[in-house]
């Protein structure tokens, strides 16, 4: 298969170590509006059994899943997982090696690149951005590359979602960082995209600057966009996505935050006491709601197949055996406590 080459190089882009993209190589004009047929297909995004190679290197083997319309659908993973590969693959600036995909309902092939790409936007990880013009420009010429209506008007819609009205006339080149990321933002914004891929958004922003990213993404999602977000901040993920994947070049783990607790974790109960049991085996081993228990610095960590029908009988039976109770609280495992549950495994898999 083969998909028609990127709008800006981001090759050359990272070659050049500079924000301004040197080459553009292809200006297309395409329709914006409906599906091909003027339906809307079940999902967003349909990818079966996506795999990329560069040469002997595997950057994703083998990627399924689908992600439904208006959802935040977060794709985690290590450095070198293959997500902006992923991303790249599936906004047709690189082909895939074997497996196929629809994005926004239509299928990814050579032929169908400027149609796929009218209905979605890319922020990739660097903002390439034309530095020797300012934020209008750069968005104009941006804009010029579809067949928008309204240009000024998007510009102008653009700019006040990024909060970026009163820097328009400054040059790209003088902004901050961060100010060039929310440019990039903007630019992602201009074609009104249904899918929305967004690749570390937020990396290298401010706290402030990165809650107006989280704020950006939440209204976009509440206007029906679909946003496939790559990150490696965690919390980001578990606040902004309605589901999460785990990437390690193979697909790891796919489903909601909470679910992916549940899969990797047995739910459990964190006792502190004042002082230790004398005897701990007889007062946890008498408690039949418990399966397995262990000390910890603070107390002891008890597993438990229904917290809410074991906490009661824990108390009752730490109370008879004269113990001070200070809490006893079922444990909460984060979405980090996920991923790095899963990234060790596969750690400690590669050295075996
Ligand atoms: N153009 C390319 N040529 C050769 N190898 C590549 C190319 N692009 C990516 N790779 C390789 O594919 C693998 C996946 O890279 P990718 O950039 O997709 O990872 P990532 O998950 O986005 O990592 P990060 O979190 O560091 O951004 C890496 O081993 C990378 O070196
Ligand atoms: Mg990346």
């Amino acid at each position: 298969m083969e998909v028609r080459p990127p709008l800006v190089d981001p090759e050359a882009t990272a070659r050049s170590g500079s924000a301004e993209p040197t080459t553009v190589t292809e200006q297309v004009k395409v329709p914006v509006g409906p599906g091909p047929d003027g339906s809307r297909p079940d999902a967003a995004l349909a990818v079966e059994h996506l795999t990329k190679r560069f040469g002997d290197r595997v950057a994703f083997d083998d990627v399924s899943f689908k992600v439904g319309y208006g959802e935040v659908f977060g794709f985690l993973g290590p450095n070198g997982a293959g997500k902006t590969t992923t991303v790249r693959t599936l906004g047709t600036l690189i082909a895939p090696s074997s497996g196929s995909a629809s994005v926004a309902g239509i299928p990814l092939s050579a032929k169908n690149g400027s149609a796929i790409r009218s209905r979605i936007s890319m922020m990739p990880e660097s903002p390439g951005l034309y530095v020797r013009l300012t934020v209008t420009e750069n968005l104009q010429c941006f804009a010029g590359l579809y067949d928008l209506d309204d240009v000024p008007g998007r510009i102008g819609r653009a700019l006040r979602a990024v909060n970026l009205e009163d820097r328009a006339r400054d040059l790209c080149g003088s902004l901050s960082k961060g100010l060039r990321q929310r440019v990039a933002l903007a630019r992602a914004l201009l074609n009104d995209p249904a899918v929305l891929f967004l690749d570390e958004p937020t990396s290298g922003l401010d706290p402030v600057a990165t809650r107006e990213v989280h704020e950006l993404i939440s209204s976009l999602r509440e206007q029906g966009v679909t946003i496939f977000l790559t990150t490696h901040r965690l919390e980001e993920a578990e606040r902004l996505c309605d589901r999460v994947a785990i990437l390690n070049t193979t697909l790891r783990l796919i489903g909601r935050p909470d679910e992916l607790r549940q899969q990797l974790f047995r739910r459990s109960l964190d006792v502190r006491l004042r002082a230790p049991l004398g005897d701990p085996g007889d007062v946890l081993g008498a408690v039949p709601e418990i399966e397995r228990w262990e000390q910890t610095p603070s107390g002891y960590a008890l597993i438990v197949p229904d917290p809410d029908l074991a906490a009661p009988a824990v108390a009752r039976a730490l109370v008879r055996a004269g113990a001070d109770v200070l809490s006893i609280a079922e444990s909460h495992h984060s979405l980090e406590d996920v991923y790095l549950e899963l990234v060790n495994e596969d750690v400690e898999a590669k050295a075996r």
